[in-house]
């Protein structure tokens, strides 16, 4: 049995529809039992816990040959770092109590740093709390920059007719689909790895802001827009405004000089084994203009 944190969300969802596929035995983890009833349709057995109850986690875990473990964002907090830490060792005293044999966790590229990479310090730490677990087999998927990280630009276009952000509009990142981590999840989590390590999941190239804002352009028919870098005094009220507490804007933009003066990158060279197939073209398509259009009909 496979039991999957997360299951509602963008890499949970996929990776317990992917081994359910496979006639795989999962539990799916989430708040409310409501939300996962879509995958009990299909055979799952749902349970409700949160993700900072170690006692609750340790019963969903109880029985799985390999768990799907990860940080839910939380946002709003006053302290993300603090309730990351809770979630790290709830996380890592479920899988000591149920003796898991194998766990996938979700860690970003920039988890080898232990400081000033913002959020990312909080996947450092869970790195490191699941590997002074004697006889956990674990692999850290470090994964690139989400492209659903662009979404909430469909309301920036819609207000301000450009792409904006923190990030510099040169910046190769190694942008990758949330389904493209979760396919690599599933099939790492059926397969028997042995030991602990750290390997990163960089999308299908790399992509900057500057080329996301002329295919998104392309997309919507609107050949001519561009990406404006924003200050930080600028963009904290509008982050705040989304409804990011001020720790977590702070925390988002410290992530943001992380990653334009470089301190925080990706490791690997890029090869076959560490790209996956949804391109920024297949992405944008697919989720990024059928939502711009979709707001735009509401208007
Ligand atoms: N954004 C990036 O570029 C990036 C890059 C690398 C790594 N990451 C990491 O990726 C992770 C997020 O992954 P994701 O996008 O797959 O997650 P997600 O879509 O935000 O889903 C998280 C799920 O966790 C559940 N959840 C939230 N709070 C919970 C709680 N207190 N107890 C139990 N369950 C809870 C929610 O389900 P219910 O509502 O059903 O409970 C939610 O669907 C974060 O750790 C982030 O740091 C992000």
């Amino acid at each position: 049995m496979f039991a999957i944190t997360g299951a509602t969300g963008n890499t949970g969802g996929v990776v317990a529809e992917k081994l359910l596929a496979s006639g795989e035995k999962v539990r799916v983890i989430g708040r409310d039992t409501g939300r996962l009833a879509r995958f009990v349709q299909k055979g799952a057995d749902a349970f409700a816990a949160d993700i900072t109850d170690s006692a609750a986690l340790a019963r969903a875990f109880e029985g799985a040959t390999a768990v799907y473990a990860l940080i839910p964002p939380n946002i709003s907090s006053n302290d993300v770092r603090g309730y990351q830490e809770r979630v790290g060792d709830a996380l890592a005293s479920a899988l000591r109590q149920a003796s898991v044999q194998r766990a996938v966790t979700l860690s970003s590229v920039g988890a080898d740093k232990s400081e000033k990479v913002g959020p990312v310090v909080g996947l450092h730490n869970l790195e490191q709390k699941l590997n002074a677990i004697a006889g956990l087999n674990v692999i850290h998927l470090r994964a690139g920059y989400f492209m659903e990280n662009v979404l909430p630009q469909v309301d920036v276009i819609r207000n301000f007719g450009i792409l904006g952000g923190p990030v510099r509009a040169d910046l190769l990142l190694p942008m990758i689909a949330t389904r493209d981590i979760g396919t690599v999840a599933a099939e790492l989590l059926k397969s028997g790895f042995t030991g602990k390590q750290s390997r990163e999941v960089l999308g299908q190239r790399d992509v900057s802001y500057k080329e996301m804002a002329s295919i998104i352009g392309r997309a919507i028919g609107k050949p001519e827009l561009g990406y404006v870098q924003l200050p930080a005094q600028q963009l904290k009220p509008a982050l705040t405004q989304m409804g990011m507490s001020s720790n977590m804007a702070d925390l988002l933009l410290e992530m943001a000089e992380a990653l334009n003066s470089g301190y925080m990158k990706a490791l690997e060279p890029r090869s076959a084994e560490n790209s996956t197939p949804t391109s920024i073209e297949v992405f944008v398509n697919e989720d990024f203009a059928p939502r711009f259009r979709a707001k735009a009909a509401m208007a």
